[in-house]
């Protein structure tokens, strides 16, 4: 049953809108281009360098639940922002009693350069992995694009694909769908450089919902408690049902403030 929702919209100032008309520029211009010099793989060092002695245990202790070593195959900065990715899911499973069925169709929302796609390819064990990005043809300044290094970050993972598009339109039903960090306020998506266009989230979350199988799971990461809530009134208006909610108190990175994974139900 979808609820009324009832959104305070933020103050947009003058100095946004310009610079929404820049990103706004920049973004049409990536998508018209569609620059590709083709799969970037970074070199991985096989080790991390300057690990505390906790974050050295708890990656021990992944690494003998879950098995992957993603040094082996990421440079030091990506394994370790996929153990980082990792261990949220896993505190989260634990505090919340959740089961994460496996073989499953999950499907990821706004995954940037899916330079995490590992982490959620070893918690998931999924049958298929898609992440899906609308500002996929970004182009980075060593003249490679998003979509390079996302090719490169899913090269050796089974069943797992990255497809550039706006997920608002993208229909495709899934078992597990996920969004790390997605916008709920504007100021980050103007951050992110992006244009205010594409600030949407009744829609983005409503897609959501459409797409999940009935039975299915949303699990949404926010950057922090108060963002969490906004979040949960829009997740709430589609219908989707709050199963749980875990704050991830003691990450493996250090934050400024705490990420949220919240459980959503489609019944
Ligand atoms: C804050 S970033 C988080 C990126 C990534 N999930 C992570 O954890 O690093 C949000 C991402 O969502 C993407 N995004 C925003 N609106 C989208 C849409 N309608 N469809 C697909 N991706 C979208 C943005 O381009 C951006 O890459």
């Amino acid at each position: 049953m979808k609820k009324n929702l009832t959104i305070i919209q933020p103050q947009i100032t003058l100095s946004d809108r310009l610079r929404s008309g820049y990103h706004r520029f920049w973004y049409e211009a990536s998508q018209a281009l569609r620059w590709s010099r083709g799969t970037y793989r970074e070199t991985p060092l096989g080790t991390h360098s300057n690990l505390s002695s906790s974050q050295g245990d708890r990656i021990e202790e992944m690494n003998t639940i879950y098995g992957m070593r993603f040094e082996l195959r990421y440079p030091p900065e990506t394994s370790l922002f996929n153990y980082g990715y990792l261990d949220l899911l896993d505190r989260a499973r634990q505090n919340l009693n959740w089961t994460a069925p496996q073989q499953q169709h999950v499907c990821d929302v706004g995954s940037a350069n899916f330079s995490y796609a590992a982490a959620l390819q070893a918690f998931f064990q999924p049958s298929q992995l898609v992440g899906t990005e609308v500002d996929g043809h970004r182009l980075y300044c060593n003249g490679r694009s998003r979509i390079d290094y996302a090719h490169g970050h899913i090269q050796d993972l089974p069943h797992t694909n990255y497809v550039v598009t706006d997920y608002r339109q993208h229909n495709q039903p899934a078992d597990i769908i996920t969004a790390w960090y997605p916008f709920v306020t504007p100021k980050p998506l103007l951050a992110w450089r992006l244009p205010l266009s594409l600030f949407d989230p009744a829609s983005l979350f409503a897609q959501i919902a459409n797409n999940l199988v009935i039975g299915g799971t949303f699990v949404m990461v926010n950057h922090s408690p108060i963002e969490a809530t906004v979040a949960k009134n829009i997740a709430e208006s589609t219908g989707l049902v709050c199963r749980g909610q875990y704050v991830h108190d003691a990450p493996l990175r250090p934050r400024t403030q705490p990420s949220v994974l919240t459980l959503w139900h489609h019944s």
